[in-house]
């Protein structure tokens, strides 16, 4: 295999994955996350979207300086609407990495052209041929994006795409927007272009598939099947059939389930257990057949061997015997790479966890690393809380924070049940207006004495954005209509709920600060 058998690895988590609901970031998780992605190995960081907001520019700067920075230190790439204003700010944004890219889209598709832009074909081609220019005029990598071109016009796709090749594109992503098309048909699409568009020999072909019909991986297969050079998953499928493609990336898989556990953390969003190489259960057999067959030989039911992914088998149970050691193999095994710092906090949690409950799982161990290191700027600080609740009582809590400024708050509320009563009082004293969109408790092993784990999302009233400090500031800096997530984890499953509101409250504190002072 030589370089042209390298498929290149772009990484969007921090530009089209930080856009999904409940999925904001600030920037220290950005940056965390961003060295992450460099350690994976990805080719290409799309660090976010510079014009959204002063605090998704200022993410996408340090991103470029840090992260960009490093010895073989991945491109930095920052999206830009096909506009001089766009594509100045996400070159401000990304131009102090050593590799910086600007990747700038404009939809082709007739139902985008006539409904949402109100543009015509040849306006839409204009405008291409303009934003690619300044953009090349900028930086010597530049990615033109035609969005919906999975729903777009193949031949007037071909004209658009000609013309970003002749003003100076250097990648030309082929999004399916919506996620419609079926693997043939993308993989046809790429097959045209690289067929009709005069130059697209002479550039990277990109596939951005979104997963609406559960079709993104099968379509990105399908795009370098024919051709497409630049996608966005995939790696495990060509490192366990090296044979079906002949193609290399520049991953180390060793790296992916640390990755997906701290983008999981930080995003709130979990993993489903199902999911493909990454679930709890892509390497658990449950079946007798499949035990039987495991013991004797993983060959007959394992494609992969977990420690490729990073997980290596530990039969290590731990419990309030356990020394640090023990406990520092466990959590490695598990994925996770400590600080010492970071290492001896989780420590002692975990023998505060062993005071209550005998054997502690895995994924108990996850859980309080989850809530231990995986949380946002502490600007308030749980310090206590007592409830009073059960049949026939009014549920009661009492709170106490500790605020940005070092003092100690306390309040009290009346809520419908104990955790109500608890956010009450907790809006007593950070008095932030905002709603509660969603609440979800799971205990993370079985027995009375599992852990829970609490995950929520608020988001902002924008409408109430004065404070009781009077700064209002929920209104102020452009901050986006945005969902903001929380876990809080602890076998006290009010506890729990306290802990994930003030997650919830602290990173969207520091989000709003952050855009504010930008
Ligand atoms: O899905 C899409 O079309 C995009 C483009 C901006 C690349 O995210």
């Amino acid at each position: 295999m030589d370089g042209s058998d390298v498929i290149i690895i772009f990484d969007t988590t921090l530009r089209d994955g930080e856009q999904s609901p409940g999925a904001t970031l600030n920037i220290d998780e950005k940056l965390e996350i961003a060295h992450q992605l460099a350690r994976l190995g990805v080719d290409v960081i799309e660090a976010g979207f510079p014009i959204a907001s002063p605090g998704d520019f200022e993410a996408v700067r340090r991103v470029a300086r840090e992260v960009g920075q490093l010895e073989n230190a991945p491109i930095i790439a920052g999206l830009a609407r096909a506009s001089k204003g766009d594509i100045d700010r996400a070159w401000d944004a990304v131009r102090e990495a050593k590799r910086p890219r600007i990747h700038t889209f404009l939809a082709t598709s007739d139902i985008h052209l006539t409904h949402k832009l109100k543009i015509s074909r040849e306006e839409c081609i204009k405008r291409t041929g303009e934003a690619v220019a300044h953009a090349r005029s900028l930086c010597a990598d530049v990615e033109f994006s035609p969005e919906d071109a999975g729903r777009s016009d193949p031949e007037f796709l071909y004209q658009v795409l000609e013309v970003a090749i002749k003003s100076g594109a250097t990648t030309l992503n082929i999004p399916d927007t919506t996620g419609y098309t079926l693997p043939s048909e993308f993989g046809g699409l790429i097959r045209g272009i690289r067929e009709n568009v005069p130059g697209a020999q002479d550039v990277i072909i990109s596939a951005h598939c979104h997963d609406d019909l559960g079709l993104a991986t099968a379509n990105s297969l399908a795009a370098i099947q024919n051709g497409a050079r630049q996608v966005e998953v995939i790696v495990m499928t060509l490192h366990t059939r090296p044979h079906q493609f002949s193609l290399r990336t520049h991953i180390d898989t060793t790296q992916i389930v640390r990755t997906s556990r701290l983008v999981s953390a930080y995003t709130g969003i979990a993993v489903q257990a199902n999911k493909a190489i990454v679930g709890a259960n892509a390497f658990a057999h449950e079946s007798g057949i499949h035990q039987d067959g495991m013991l004797k030989n993983p060959l007959t039911y394992e494609i992969m061997r977990p420690e490729t992914v990073g997980l290596s088998e530990s039969k290590l149970v731990l419990g309030k015997h356990s020394g640090r050691h023990a406990f520092q193999s466990k959590v490695a095994a598990l994925g996770y790479g400590l600080s010492a710092e970071d290492l001896n906090r989780v420590f002692e949690r975990f023998k505060e966890l062993c005071d209550k409950k005998k054997v502690v799982a895995d994924a108990d161990i996850e859980a309080i690393v989850n809530d231990e290191i995986y949380q946002p700027m502490e600007l308030w600080r749980l310090e206590h809380i007592q409830v009073s609740c059960g049949s026939g009582l009014r549920p009661t809590a009492t709170v106490t924070l500790r605020g940005p400024d070092g003092v100690v708050r306390e309040d009290a509320a009346i809520g419908t049940g104990p955790v109500d009563s608890v956010y009450r009082a907790i809006n007593r004293i950070v008095q932030v207006p905002n709603e509660l969109t969603e609440f979800s408790i799971k205990a993370v092993t079985e027995g009375i004495d599992a852990v829970g784990e609490v995950t929520i999302r608020i988001e902002p009233d924008a409408a109430n954005g004065a404070n009781g400090h009077g700064e209002g500031y929920l209104t102020q800096a452009g901050l986006r209509a945005r969902t903001y997530s929380g876990h809080g984890a602890d076998t006290d499953i009010i506890v729990a709920s306290a802990k994930a509101y003030m997650s919830a409250l602290n990173k969207m504190l520091t989000i709003v600060k952050a855009q504010a002072t930008a």
